[in-house]
């Protein structure tokens, strides 16, 4: 992901998290928000296994980049 998402984006997304008081517990609760989001918009029916895991492989990566930089910043 880190390859993809630059670094300094990274940094930045990590600190406005960090800023907010996000912890590690939520970044849980918004990939549930998320995906259900998207089944909502594209329609239950039409939203495959394989599309719900796609979507939540690329939010993990995500979010395990943006984590690895709060982590950072707070040491
Ligand atoms: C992969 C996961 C996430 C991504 C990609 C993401 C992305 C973003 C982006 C792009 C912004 C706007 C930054 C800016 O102001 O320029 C933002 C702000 C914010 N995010 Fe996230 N976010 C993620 C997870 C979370 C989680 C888990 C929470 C906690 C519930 C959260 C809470 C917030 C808050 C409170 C703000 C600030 C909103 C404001 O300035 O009013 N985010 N996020």
């Amino acid at each position: 992901m880190s390859e993809r998402v630059a670094d300094t984006t990274l940094k930045y997304l990590g600190s406005v998290h960090l800023k907010n008081g996000v912890i590690g517990p939520h970044f849980e609760v918004v990939k549930e928000a998320l995906l259900r989001t998207i089944k909502e918009a594209i329609g239950e029916e039409k939203c495959s296994d394989e599309m719900s895991s796609a979507w939540g492989e690329a939010y993990d990566q995500l979010a395990a980049a943006i984590k690895a930089k709060m982590k950072e910043e707070a040491a």
